[in-house]
């Protein structure tokens, strides 16, 4: 597709910059259409037929600048035929396979808000009432993890809440930069200054593990644990390979496990950086027994963190907050805002139960986060950084804590109930039974599941491949026929020889999502499994059932 290009002229610059297109510009007319209705403009404009990517990209090849500018109406144009439709309708009740999901319809006015204002949470000389509001936020948020802790009080939080000095919790992107940030604070912490040297952000790595007397530093997560844990191993220097992975029981850290990996991790003289617990694991969703992690962490004076990218918000919930036990005692606490806080993608935080932890990762420099000053920049990893906390402010204030706490339980109770469903039929398995908003299953036809039953481990693990082959095809043919979705994962399943099996895996967040929608999915996942069976799929998974007959 060519573009009709403009004049290179400063009157084009100008007019870009300044004055708005026309009332009858394709522009202004795509801007009314999606203020009049959002839903309504993606439903039409997003094709939901999967092309393939290498298609895609070629509408992506040109790797020269155009010289000449073109009109903005083209330009829209260009996004609506290649970009838009072949966007994913993540908002979509039927789309219930990742954690990226339907935002409420308020947040897109006042995401214009924040975009035309444009400013800079660095400093203050660019940000102004986005810097108190942000740190509000923060506030808000450190209250629903800590607020019920003996000490953080009304007096606490008007001690802290806007101290120049100090900060209860940084904003980011996401949940990546905020473990990466929890992380790096435990770290600063524990190689702390000490006589010869000057801490860790300092001198480095290696000059403190030879000031603490350590060979190796380590950072403990189970194996449910979130990839962007490595990410930050790697980046702290620590190395990959010192995540240590903890065993689960049922998909949470197992505690014995977890002693038993930090005693041998003590007997290499390895400084432990922390002990992450999760709350709401990516996978599954499964919360880690917190309060027992918190034991363990107190006993030896290990950082705790918890990874609640995912599931800090069930704390919204009265009925739910109790899964969560223990997230008061962690050290430090992640939460996305861009998954269940429902804000726009690129929204993180993590908050520190001690006021002063920050002063760890303190930076700061002459033209600006100065010292002294209130700047955000003096704590935070990322520099250059958009007012999302307006967004999150937006969302805490228009749904309140009752609105989270019903889009909390309605996630909660619909995977339930979903489960139920799963249970009831004959042709699918549920996985993993869900605890907070997500579960697992796979399609099982009834005479392969009697074949499983019986069959030795070696000739379970025939039938568990054939399976896993069928549910990576059914996953794969309805995400391409497009009206339905859901992701699949693959671990290993305790009640399968601890076989790893492909399943299927839903997040249930969007409140649109019925409980009809969820019978259509099975519906359409039975009709392709079984259109597969006919095939070659079928034959390997006969042939290894019948392989498993004595
Ligand atoms: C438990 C958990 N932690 C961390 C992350 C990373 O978050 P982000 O993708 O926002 O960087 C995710 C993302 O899904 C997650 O599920």
């Amino acid at each position: 597709m060519t573009q009709k290009r403009a004049e290179a002229s400063l009157e084009h610059l100008r007019r870009v910059f300044t004055v708005p297109e026309g009332d009858d510009s394709t522009l202004a007319r795509i801007d009314r259409e999606i203020s009049r209705n959002l839903a309504g403009f993606l439903k039409d404009h997003i094709v939901s037929e999967e092309r393939e990517p290498a298609k895609l990209e070629r509408d992506f090849m040109e790797s020269s600048m155009p010289e000449d500018p073109c009109f903005v109406s083209e330009e829209a144009r260009f996004l609506l035929e290649k970009v838009v439709a072949q966007s994913v309708h993540t908002a979509s009740p039927a789309f219930i396979g990742h954690m990226t999901s339907a935002i409420p319809y308020f947040m897109l006015p006042l995401a214009k808000i924040m975009i035309a204002l444009n400013q800079n949470t660095v400093k203050i000389e660019t940000s102004k009432a986005f810097t108190p509001l942000e740190s509000q936020v923060l506030g808000i948020l450190h209250r629903l993890v800590y607020g019920r802790s003996p000490g953080f009080n009304d007096g606490f939080y008007r001690k802290w809440i806007q101290n120049r000095d100090h900060a209860l919790g940084v904003f980011c992107s996401g949940g990546t930069v905020a473990n990466l940030t929890g992380l790096w604070v435990a770290r600063n912490r524990m190689l702390a200054p000490r006589e010869g040297f000057a801490g860790v952000s300092e001198d480095g790595v290696i000059a403190g593990m030879r000031a603490w007397g350590f060979d190796h530093l380590v950072v403990l997560v189970s194996k449910r644990g979130h990839y962007s844990l490595k990410k930050s191993c790697d980046v702290l220097g620590l190395g990959k390979r010192n995540l240590v992975v903890v065993d689960t029981i049922n998909h949470r850290i197992d505690i014995a496990d977890l002693r038993r990996k930090i005693a041998e991790q003590k007997a290499r003289r390895a400084g432990i950086i922390a002990m992450v617990g999760v709350a709401g694991t990516t996978e599954t969703g499964h919360v880690d027994p917190l309060d027992e992690m918190a034991d363990v962490a107190t006993e030896h004076g290990i950082h705790f963190h918890v990874d609640g990218a995912w599931g800090a918000p069930t704390l919204f919930s009265e009925r739910y907050r109790p899964l969560l036990k223990g997230i008061e005692r962690a050290d430090s606490v992640i939460v996305d805002a861009h998954k269940q806080l429902y804000v726009p993608v690129g929204a993180g935080m993590t908050l520190f139960k001690d006021p002063l932890a920050l002063d760890s990762v303190e930076q700061t420099a002459q033209y600006i986060i100065r010292k002294g000053s209130r700047d955000l920049g003096k704590h935070t990893l990322e520099g250059t950084r958009p007012g999302m906390a307006m967004l999150v402010h937006s969302g805490l204030h228009v749904l309140g804590r009752k609105g989270y706490e019903m889009l909390i339980d309605l996630g909660i109770g619909k995977a339930g109930q979903f489960a139920k469903i799963i249970q009831a039929s004959d042709d699918f398995e549920l996985t993993t039974e869900p605890e907070l908003n997500l579960l697992t299953y796979r399609y099982v036809p009834d005479w392969a599941r009697d074949c499983l039953k019986s069959a030795s481990p070696h000739a379970a693990a025939r039938i568990n491949d054939a399976l896993s082959d069928l549910t990576e095809q059914v996953q794969k043919t309805e995400r391409a026929r497009g009206k339905t979705f859901v992701s699949r994962t693959r671990f290993e399943l305790p009640q399968h020889h601890s076989q790893p099996c492909t399943v299927f895996r839903v997040v249930l967040a969007n409140p649109l999502t019925t409980r009809q929608i969820l019978g259509e999915i099975l519906d359409e996942q039975r009709q392709i499994a079984k259109d597969l069976l006919d095939g070659a799929t079928g034959r390997k998974l006969r042939a290894a059932c019948a392989a498993a007959k004595p």
